[in-house]
């Protein structure tokens, strides 16, 4: 009988525990490993860290653009947002060049006729995209201090707020 209990404690029981430090179970079982399988697609928000997530590669070919998101209470206010954080250090938080660095390095003013009647819609987008003489580019990152920060739905949200709410909200600080 001893025999047999003894037995059964060196051999049944060591095979019927799992976490001996020679189990391989946790090494062995159905993983996918680095470099193997399917990639998972990128979150949906993931910009490239190179490369322009659009197919143009000036304002030229982008000045005819139509702004594909409608004005709306909406996308004016996520326009207004990334205005006041992308734009308004150089422009002005009413976008009137009245910012202290303004005049330091030639911001113009954004609610004059220039911008909100002579330039198109999809030059505002692609000044936004690929900077200017001096401003830098928020949707191809490289020389100049460009970066991708805004997406290209972002980019439309801000040009509706320029073209479409900037000049009003000016108008209104200013009565206030
Ligand atoms: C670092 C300062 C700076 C920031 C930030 C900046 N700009 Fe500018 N922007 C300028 C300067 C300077 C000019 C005028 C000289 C030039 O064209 O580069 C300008 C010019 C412009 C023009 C006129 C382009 C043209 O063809 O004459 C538009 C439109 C404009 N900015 C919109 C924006 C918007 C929208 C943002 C935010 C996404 C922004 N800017 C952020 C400095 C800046």
């Amino acid at each position: 009988m001893k025999r047999l209990i003894m037995v059964f404690t060196l051999i049944v029981v060591p095979t019927s525990v799992f976490a001996w430090p020679w189990s391989q179970d946790m090494m062995n079982q159905p993983s996918i490993k680095p470099q193997e399988g399917q990639m998972q697609p990128f979150p949906k928000r993931s910009v490239p860290v190179a490369g322009i997530p659009t197919v143009y590669t000036d304002r030229e070919q982008t000045k005819g653009l139509a702004n594909p998101i409608k004005v709306s209470q909406a996308s004016l206010k996520k326009g207004e947002t990334l205005f006041k954080i992308y734009c308004a250090a150089c422009h002005g938080l009413t976008g009137k060049a009245d910012s202290p660095v303004s005049n330091k390095i030639g911001a113009i003013d954004l609610t004059d006729d220039y911008v909100q009647k002579d330039l198109t819609e999809g030059w505002v987008f692609g000044t936004i995209t690929f900077g200017s003489a001096i401003m830098p580019a928020y949707g191809k990152p490289g020389e100049g201090g460009g970066s991708n920060d805004l997406s290209v739905e972002e980019r439309w949200h801000v040009v509706n707020y320029v073209k479409h709410g900037l000049a009003k909200a000016a108008r209104n600080m200013a009565s206030n």
